[in-house]
């Protein structure tokens, strides 16, 4: 299935599709997600044959605005409609509990459902266009690196699809951050481009975090320890030690594909260098595609110089220690 570009025909007929049960790829700011109609059980589990993901792991239902939170959850805190003024559309997720009429293909049999409205003006039309919710996960297999751009998309889900729309790539490059408001207290379930300080502030309380990987289990998938991976083996490594690593492969007669941040190591025969930017905002909207591009050389293995740590760099750092191993 060819990306096509997202003009008014073809949103018109990816609305037809999706009322039709069938599996629409659309662009997000964060990254493209495989859609379909929340409110279709049957159209909700066909994405998780083709991603082939686990059914007990939730969607997220993505609404055109604010406005529809009502019809997709109740007990909503006033938390949950300060924070959807202040960043709807927007890289934010909210966990709420849900409303009876939920599918539980939908939440993976939970009483709660995430709900996000997307700031990209192709996923906002479909979605006015639609007018219900739509189902849609990062438009990947299961456990692999999220698509940024509309050819990721065929790369990962091939004929499975029943409609690409182009979107051009993606802004944020890194998934949403996701807030869970069903308990008593505000947690941050996944990091992204809406940061700790800026939700606590607008909660004007604290929030709290997940103290582990392995205490998350998987409940939220994006949360397991092998995840977002690229297929290559691929490490992490600090800027003090990537020379000497990058050494060591080359004694191996390794080839290596490396993205660097701050060091610099010259490319070879063996080796592939790619630097990253040194902004975290550009750095997350190239790390996906850089770390896809890389997997696609006859390389052996990745090695990810570790950038910064800090608030800004945040769901970056968790991206990258879910996509690698230490070196
Ligand atoms: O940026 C994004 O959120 C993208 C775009 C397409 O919107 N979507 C995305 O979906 O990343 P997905 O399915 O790849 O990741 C959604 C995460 C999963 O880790 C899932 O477990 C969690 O959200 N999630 C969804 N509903 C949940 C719920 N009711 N309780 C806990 N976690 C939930
Ligand atoms: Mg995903």
């Amino acid at each position: 299935m060819k990306p096509v570009v997202a003009d008014d025909a073809a949103i018109d007929y990816a609305a037809d599709l999706l009322r039709k049960g069938r599996l629409v790829a659309f662009p997000t700011e964060t990254v493209y997600g495989l859609g379909a109609d929340a409110a279709n059980p049957e159209a909700v589990r066909r994405i998780f044959q083709v991603k082939g993901r686990p059914s007990n792991h939730p969607l997220i239902v993505h609404l055109a605005d604010a406005n529809q939170l009502d019809d997709w959850a109740v007990e909503v805190p006033e938390a949950a409609r300060r924070l959807a003024a202040r960043f709807w559309p927007g890289p934010l997720a909210m966990i709420l509990n849900k409303k009876a009429e939920v599918p539980p293909e939908v939440t993976g049999g939970q009483q709660t459902v995430g709900l996000r409205v997307p700031d990209h003006p192709v996923a906002l039309r479909l979605l006015r266009k639609f007018g219900g919710g739509i189902a849609a996960p990062s438009a990947n297999r299961f456990c692999r690196i999220s698509p940024t751009q509309a050819l990721h998309v065929q790369e990962e889900l091939g004929e499975e699809v029943d409609l690409i729309l182009d979107g051009g790539p993606c802004e944020v490059g890194v998934e949403s951050t996701i807030i869970d408001l069903s308990g008593p207290q505000p947690r941050l379930l996944r990091s992204g481009k809406i940061t700790v300080p800026e939700l606590e502030r607008v909660l004007n309380a604290p929030l709290q975090l997940p103290s582990s990987v392995q205490e998350e289990g998987i409940r939220a998938p994006g949360m397991m320890a092998v995840h977002y991976a690229p297929s290559k083996p691929a490490y992490r490594c600090s800027a003090e030690h990537i020379a000497e690593a990058v050494k060591q492969c080359t004694r191996q007669k390794l080839h290596v594909g490396l993205l660097l941040y701050r060091e610099t190591v010259p490319s070879s025969r063996r080796i592939h260098a790619v630097r990253m930017p040194e902004q975290p905002e550009a750095y997350a909207r190239r790390l996906y595609s850089a770390l896809r591009d890389l997997d696609h050389l006859r390389i052996d293995k990745i090695l990810v110089e570790e950038p910064p740590e800090g608030e800004a760099w945040r769901a970056i750092n968790d991206r990258l220690h879910k996509a690698t191993l230490p070196l």
